[in-house]
């Protein structure tokens, strides 16, 4: 838990929740909190399995689980090649066309040209999504609604990284799907108090309204599950996920992303919609450890 990203506070949050649960179900376990440190901490600790609570850069990118894979420790979630695809949006997106779901239009912008930004926005029209390619929880993620808005949203996705995406404002309901192993388990529909789902409506209390189950029509909500399910496995996700989606006026599931290692606090959205499916948070967090691969390979001393 906790980690380098700017996603820190938030790993935090999940971590000391997965712990109380592990604990009440009599496992034996400690917090790590990663810094650069982290292998010499783990190898301290001689753990069995790596629960991961981490969010974000070096914890859902495919680094924390490459370094476990060299250590010959098991870990919870997806693998080294979906984290990494998942934490990147455009290349997910690329896969996620490629499987036939649903993008939006978008465009992807390197530092240096910049400028690009105006002539793509007489394509995609306001109002308009500005955010870096490999971020989370709304960090650096702008709507921008006319011409005065473009250089400072510009501005602030570009200090998280050498590529931004312009994505077009899909107008809808925001809503995302929980898998676990093999299923959907269902999905859960958000509507924020602020203009959209950014940091403060995520975190703060009162900000956001949640339904569960998504206010949908049925064919749409099976739909936008068979969706979640096959962005999964088209990233090659492993033990659990959740996919965001807008849903349009006409019922059609546009997905924004997957995320590899969703929020886990007691009130974050995949253990909501896990318990709208009658499961409690400790049975989702041991049901996530169980799925993690417990083969440890033999390293000869
Ligand atoms: N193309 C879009 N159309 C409408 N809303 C969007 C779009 N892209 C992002 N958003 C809003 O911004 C939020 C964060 O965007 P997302 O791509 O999921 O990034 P993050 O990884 O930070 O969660 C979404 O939950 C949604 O509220
Ligand atoms: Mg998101």
């Amino acid at each position: 838990m906790g980690g380098l990203s700017s996603e820190r506070e938030v790993s935090l949050a999940s971590g000391n929740a997965i712990l109380k649960a592990l604990t009440e179900k009599g496992y034996h376990a400690v917090a790590i909190d990663v810094g650069r440190d982290v292998a010499e901490k783990i190898h301290d600790h001689d753990i069995d399995v790596a629960f991961i609570a981490l969010h974000g850069k070096y914890g859902e990118d495919g680094a924390v689980q490459g370094m476990l894979e060299v250590m010959g420790i098991p870990y919870t979630g997806s693998g080294v090649l979906a984290s990494a695809l998942g934490m990147n949006k455009t290349i997910s997106k690329q896969v996620f066309r490629s499987k036939g779901l649903l993008v939006g239009p978008y465009e992807v912008i390197y530092a240096g040209a910049a400028d690009r930004v105006h002539a793509i926005l007489e394509e995609i029209k306001f109002p308009a999504v500005i955010k870096p390619h490999a971020e989370g929880s709304s960090v650096g993620v702008s709507i921008v609604f006319k011409k005065e808005d473009v250089a400072p949203a510009t501005e602030l996705a570009f200090e998280y990284g050498d590529e931004i995406l312009i994505e077009k404002f899909i107008k809808g309901k925001e809503v995302q799907v929980g898998v676990l192993g093999e299923r959907a388990l269902g999905a859960i529909e958000i509507v924020p108090k602020d203009s959209f789902y950014s940091y403060k409506a995520k975190y703060e209390q009162g900000m956001s309204e949640h339904f569960f189950p998504a206010r949908l029509p049925d064919a749409v909500y099976k739909r936008t599950l068979e969706a979640g399910l096959a962005a999964h496995r088209a990233l090659g996700c492993r033990g659990y996920s959740r996919v965001d989606f807008i849903i349009d006026e006409s019922g059609a599931p546009y997905i924004l992303e997957v995320n590899t290692l969703p929020g886990m606090t007691a009130t974050s959205l995949l253990p909501d919609i896990a318990r709208g499916a009658g499961m409690s948070f400790p049975e989702l967090v041991e049901e996530i450890l169980r799925l993690a691969l417990w083969s440890k390979p033999t390293v000869s001393a």
